[in-house]
């Protein structure tokens, strides 16, 4: 569900039309809706109701700030990966109390600056991040709270390249190797142990894989107990998938629903961290761009736009479908079947293949489902400046990022002396 809607035969964020945001701004750009995100926002949190939980947003899904400020706003919290995304939720007015610092691989400077900022936990995914943490921590003189993230190794069913819990995958550590240093963790001064971490992969739309993966959660849980470690929190990772297409990924209050459960059927109540990205973010935005040609050849039929590949990986990287509709209803001009593409130089910059739409030269589409893992995974590629970015807040729109330039592309940039 979102607020993108027809009005007047024209494409709306909230009360304003796509059409008036383009005069301003141009295309190609990002247009987030801000009750979009605080509806997906809330919904998680209803659904857990009075379950203790807490909602940290996975701000690799989309770290623009003020998609961060609304957030935090709301009482969010926030899963991180990188020392890049703890200063965008500092600069956002995030807690950082409330802040999760997970990742394969965290950097001393990140975890100086984490442990600086007084970040709430981190997830930790190896024997050398226990020392690392352990040793930055008793140098700051500070206590630093720790999850170790598990491997399940449970299938999510879902893209390869975005699964995350199994074996292969270089993800979470078993059950024996994180058993280990538990023990470590609790002999460490400088460590506090917080719970058990656990993220099988994204876009996920049945829940029969988070209801295998919470169960050899519980029952690591109740082997710590066993040792006399006792598991404060269970962060049980984001993923839970979103409609591109035809998927019907379960509601928020199904996947709670079957959280709680499983705790109840074993008398326990802890405490549940979630890092929702996709399912917050992923239906507030979409990629607005303008129809340059159209051009015909013996096979196909193209429509050649202002966005590309640089702009929104997805369909090239994971074979992605992003549904594609017309800012004017019904479209405009010729209606037939194209493929969507971009101006890079790659036969894998497409935005859709056999889309069926009526356009002409000049017209504006919308790519739908773009708010996640969509300007986060920009690039310039083909020295492209990114888009501007903005957001809808009911009848007001703000450029929450301003188009690049291309004299910025060059700024770090020298020739020799
Ligand atoms: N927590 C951890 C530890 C993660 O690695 C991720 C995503 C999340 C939470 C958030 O997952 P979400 O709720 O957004 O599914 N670029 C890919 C998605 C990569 C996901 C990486 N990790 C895509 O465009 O599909």
């Amino acid at each position: 569900m979102d607020y993108f809607n027809f009005k007047n035969s024209r494409l709306h964020a909230e009360d304003v039309s796509i059409s008036d945001i383009v005069e301003a701004v141009g295309t190609p750009c990002y247009v987030y809706s801000r009750a979009t995100l605080e509806r997906h926002w809330h919904a998680f949190d209803r659904a857990f109701g009075d379950y203790p939980h807490r909602i940290h947003y996975a701000v690799k899904a989309n770290s623009n700030l003020a998609v961060l400020n609304v957030l935090a706003r709301l009482g969010s919290g926030f899963d991180i990966v990188s020392g890049g995304e703890l200063a965008r939720v500092i600069r956002a007015g995030g807690e950082t109390g409330q802040t999760i610092f997970s990742g394969v691989c965290k950097q001393d400077w990140e975890v100086t600056r984490a442990l600086q900022s007084g970040v709430g936990a981190f997830n930790i995914e190896s024997d050398g991040e226990l020392e690392l943490i352990s040793e930055i921590a008793g140098r700051l003189e500070v206590q630093a709270a720790i999850s170790v993230r598990i491997n399940p190794d449970v299938d999510a069913r879902t893209h390869p390249y975005i699964s995350t819990g199994l074996k292969q995958n270089k993800f979470g550590l078993s059950e024996e190797h994180a058993m280990e240093i538990y023990l470590r963790a609790r002999k460490a001064p400088n460590i506090r142990i917080r719970g058990v971490a656990c993220h099988i992969g994204s876009q996920i739309v049945e829940l029969d894989p988070y209801r295998d993966a919470l169960e050899k959660v519980l029952d690591f849980s109740e082997r710590l107990a066993g040792h006399a470690i006792e598991v404060g929190e269970i962060d049980f990772g984001g993923g839970l998938g979103v409609r591109y297409r035809d998927e019907t990924p379960p509601a928020p209050e199904e996947y709670a629903r079957q959280i709680a459960e499983q705790m109840q059927s074993r008398g326990l109540v802890i405490p549940v961290a979630i890092e929702p990205g996709r399912a917050i973010a992923g239906n507030a935005g979409i990629l607005i761009t303008r129809v340059h040609s159209l051009k015909h050849n013996e096979q196909s039929t193209f429509c050649i736009v202002d966005a590309a590949m640089n702009d929104l990986i997805r369909p090239a990287l994971y074979q992605a479908y992003h549904e594609i509709v017309e800012v004017a209803e019904n479209g405009e001009g010729e209606r037939n079947s194209y493929d969507v593409v971009g101006p890079v130089c790659e036969s894998a910059d497409f935005m859709g293949k056999d889309r069926e739409l009526a356009v002409r030269p000049g017209s504006l589409l919308a790519v739908r489902t773009a708010g996640a893992y969509g300007s986060v995974l920009g690039s310039n590629y083909n020295s492209r400046p990114r888009p501007a970015e903005v957001m809808v807040d009911g009848s007001q729109f703000h450029v929450v990022r301003g188009r690049e330039d291309v004299s910025a592309l060059m700024q770090l940039e020298s020739t020799l002396p």
